[in-house]
């Protein structure tokens, strides 16, 4: 098969690490902003017939859509087979429903959006919640992919005794996936969000579990409000810092600084976002999929 894999920056490492195992081309083009904000598109290798796969994770996506949408219209005028998108982290997951009179779901628009101009997503750990398969708002085939294996295995290796806490009813389908692959006990939290930014979490008896590290483990770190509020509860109930472990590293503002200094210990996320606290490779994951096809 004609593979061709282009990239957004930001996305260098995990393309390469992509490219080379399913031997995929590198492929080219030029993005630039004009003085008034506009984008300019222009592909410079051959994609006749090829498969393309562009990965583009993405956090931030108000500011990616755009000039996603013109590299895949530019892909298409230019004779490419069928376009892939490899969105490790994928946005607009959360508000899947209307809390108040009025909200708009943005995650079926933004699903709709996309479903209109790729061929194929494939993502890890979406945030599905009320909306329960990738099926029920996309119309083109979805690959979600799971990194709690990747995480429970890195806890097995680096932390000692762990305990992991899932800080929500949300988290408990992949928090117990997680606790499995390390071979460690878990329990879940309950959380009530009040706003943006901030939450109320309640803890059962954390006695039997004196002897353990606490690590934390939630799909999305954003404001970080959700491990916060955790972390404050967790102090004066256990000795040992909490470790915290997420696959998505989205750290809106200074979200990061904020859990560092929180009195979390190590932070750790997976590569689905480029962040200094990736310590989980799940490209081998994205790259089997791709091999496999499913
Ligand atoms: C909640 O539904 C998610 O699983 C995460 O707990 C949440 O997105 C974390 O957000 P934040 O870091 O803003 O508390």
């Amino acid at each position: 098969m004609n593979r061709i894999i282009f990239y957004f920056s930001g996305n260098e490492e995990m393309a390469g690490k992509i490219a080379a195992s399913v031997k995929a081309e590198a492929g080219q083009f030029i993005l630039h902003h004009f003085p008034d904000g506009e984008t300019y598109i222009r592909i410079l290798s051959d994609v006749r017939n090829k498969e393309v796969f562009i990965v583009c994770t993405l956090n931030d996506p108000d500011k990616k859509l755009l000039p996603l949408y013109f590299l895949c219209q530019t892909l298409r005028q230019s004779g490419c087979r069928n376009i892939h998108l490899i969105a490790p982290y994928l946005a607009y997951m959360r508000q899947d429903k209307s809390f108040s009179p009025g909200e708009g779901i943005t995650s079926v628009y933004f699903a709709k959006l996309l479903s209109g101009f790729v061929d194929e997503l494939i993502t890890l750990d979406p945030h599905l919640h009320r909306i329960h398969t990738m099926q029920e708002i996309y119309d083109i085939p979805c690959i979600a992919l799971h990194a709690a294996p990747f995480a429970g295995e890195w806890i097995k290796n680096n932390i000692q005794k762990p305990l992991v806490i899932g800080p929500d009813l949300e988290s408990e389908q992949w928090v117990e996936e997680v606790a499995k692959s390390a071979g460690a006990p878990f329990i879940i939290l309950n959380k009530t969000r009040l706003d943006d930014r901030s939450v109320k979490i309640s803890v059962p008896d954390m006695k039997p579990f004196s002897a353990y590290t606490p690590v934390l483990v939630d799909d999305i770190i954003s404001t970080a409000r959700t491990l916060m509020e955790t972390i404050a509860i967790l102090k004066p109930l256990s000795p040992i810092a909490p470790v915290c472990v997420a696959i998505h590293a989205v750290f809106a503002d200074d979200a990061f600084r904020e859990l560092s200094n929180s009195g979390a210990g190590t932070i750790v996320t997976c590569n689905t976002i480029p962040h200094p606290s990736n310590k989980i490779d799940v490209s081998g994951l994205i790259a089997g999929s791709i091999q496999s096809g499913k």
